[in-house]
């Protein structure tokens, strides 16, 4: 699907649908909708007369032109009411309008800028939105299925019909940050999707130096025996049960020049995750395919900084690998040494993704990173505390959070901090070694466990964990975001990386 602005009048635009926007309340409409409304004979007012139209938020109906448009069919979609509209919502009612129209036949849908009008937000900021709530909320998974056409259909184009000359080259502009953003995010959704047959730890470095080539990234693939020399102890006992071997994926990216990296992203890379000797129950393990989110978040996004050109210096940093039980794996009980020379009791093998961002978050504080996100499907527990509808957010530098928060604001994804009191040190202290890697005890707190187990290795620098395992993979659409692998937390990194980039 391609997005772009194109000045004109959008009541005589020549497409497959065109979609113009109400907001509640309103009898008369204005602006493009009043356009089309004219051009339709008072259509859009007559039905809102009779109570078929309404404008409420998620609302679409569709008008026939019989002939008198250019276009054979008008949607008219609610803005709700005037209170609490945002671009949160022109980028959910893209995505939605795309979900709607998706069928043999339409091909090109021209679109108002919703809310630039008399919602009066940003021009820019919506023709963004659209943008990438068009490409966001059209995304299928459909590479492994044989489908017929039909099913396939896919709209070629959204054209944004601006009637003001002068806006259109900075709406533009909006519109391709927005593709890059969506391009990312839907990246990062592929990876997740793939089955972990398809997928390996071997297969994600291929995938990403492609990727680096393509954006001119540095890419460093550290194997098993380099992550040895290093120390990794912690990150290796994960892979150890595994046939596949492991890849510790370093992308670089200096946008700002001169030495010195200010953004780590650091991404939990297990690209199945049986849960080792403490192995998983089978109903449910298939989303364990999943479990590499983090990595590919980290991977997309810094893809995305660089095509972006943002002027900071940010890694990505993504450890790999399967956790299998076998003769060869980490047994409960077991201790080992991460890089730093801090030594963990592995109580649940299960506990793994903390056991990989340990060395992972090693390595990026002796390459020098003035500041570290995490993102990990790390623990159950996130969802029992949060559902779906946000992720999250753990810290040892509040300026840093906030920060952090506002980025994901600014994506539409909701965020929520958990406490990092110091009583929770306790959770996960040893008899045996320097910490155990699940909390002792039966006493609750399963996430912030995670980001306190991690809170070490992050050390001094400014870090923010962010645990997603509660929106990594989603049961419906919703807006922007889709069912299956949802893309959370890689447009909040690239936001972050542009905040910082802009000072
Ligand atoms: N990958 C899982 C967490 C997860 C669960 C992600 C469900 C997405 C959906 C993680 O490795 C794990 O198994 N965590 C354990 C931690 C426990 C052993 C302390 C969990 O949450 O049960
Ligand atoms: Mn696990
Ligand atoms: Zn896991």
């Amino acid at each position: 699907m391609k997005v772009r602005v194109s000045e004109g009048d959008i009541a005589r635009f020549e497409a497959d649908a065109v979609v113009v926007n109400l907001f509640e309340g309103v009898t008369a409409p204005g602006g493009g909708t009043g356009a089309v409304d004219r051009a339709l004979d008072g259509a859009i007012s007559r039905l809102i007369a009779e109570g078929d139209i309404r404008g409420k938020a998620g609302e679409l109906v569709t008008v026939h032109t019989l002939g008198r448009l250019p276009a054979p069919r008008v949607v008219v979609a609610g803005l709700g009411s005037r209170e609490g509209f945002d671009i949160d919502a022109v980028r959910n009612l893209a995505a939605n309008v795309v979900r709607a129209l998706r069928r043999p036949g339409i091909r090109r849908v021209a679109t108002l800028a919703h809310g630039a009008g008399i919602g009066g937000l940003d021009p820019e900021a919506c023709a963004q939105a659209i943008a990438e709530g068009s490409l966001l909320g059209g995304y299928r998974f459909l590479k492994h299925k044989s489908a017929a056409d039909d099913e396939r259909a896919e709209i070629g184009e959204v054209v944004i019909v601006e009637h003001d000359a002068a806006k259109v080259a900075a709406m533009q502009r909006a519109v391709e940050r927005g593709v890059v953003l969506a391009e990312a995010t839907n990246l990062a959704r592929d990876w997740a999707n793939e089955p972990s047959n398809h997928l390996t730890p071997t297969i994600m470095a291929e995938r990403s130096a492609q990727l680096a080539r393509e954006a001119g990234l540095e890419i460093e693939v550290l194997d098993r025996e380099q992550m040895e020399a290093k120390g990794m102890g912690s990150l290796l006992s994960v892979a150890k049960g595994s046939a596949e071997p492991p890849k510790l994926i370093r992308l670089g990216y200096r946008g700002r020049g001169g030495d010195g990296w200010d953004l780590a992203l650091v991404g939990k890379g297990i690209t199945f995750d049986t849960g080792g000797i403490s192995i998983k129950p089978a109903a449910n393990m298939e989303a364990m395919k999943a479990d590499m989110t983090g990595a590919a978040s980290v991977i997309a996004a810094a893809w995305a900084i660089a095509r972006l050109g943002a002027k900071v210096n940010v890694l990505a940093i993504a450890p790999c690998t399967e956790n299998m039980p076998s003769g060869s794996a980490t047994k409960p009980g077991d201790v080992v040494r991460a890089m730093n020379g801090r030594t963990i009791e592995v109580i649940n093998t299960d506990a793994e993704g903390r056991l990989v961002l340990a060395d992972a978050l090693c390595w990026a504080n002796e390459l020098g990173a003035k500041r570290i996100v995490d993102v990990a499907t790390l623990t159950g527990a996130v969802t029992t505390a949060l559902g779906d509808v946000c992720y999250a957010l753990m810290t040892n530098d509040d300026a840093f959070c906030r920060e952090v928060e506002a980025a994901a604001a600014a994506a539409g994804e909701k965020t929520w901090r958990l406490p990092m009191w110091k009583e929770y040190d306790e959770y996960i202290k040893s008899d045996v070694a320097d910490c155990r890697n699940v909390g002792a005890g039966n006493r609750g707190a399963g996430t912030i466990v995670g980001a306190k187990f991690l809170e070490p290795f992050a050390g001094k620098t400014p870090w923010v964990h962010m645990d997603i395992a509660g929106v990594d993979n989603m049961s419906s659409d919703r807006g922007w975001v889709t069912k299956g692998a949802s893309g959370y937390s890689v447009r909040a990194m690239i936001n972050l990386a542009l905040r910082m980039a802009e000072g």
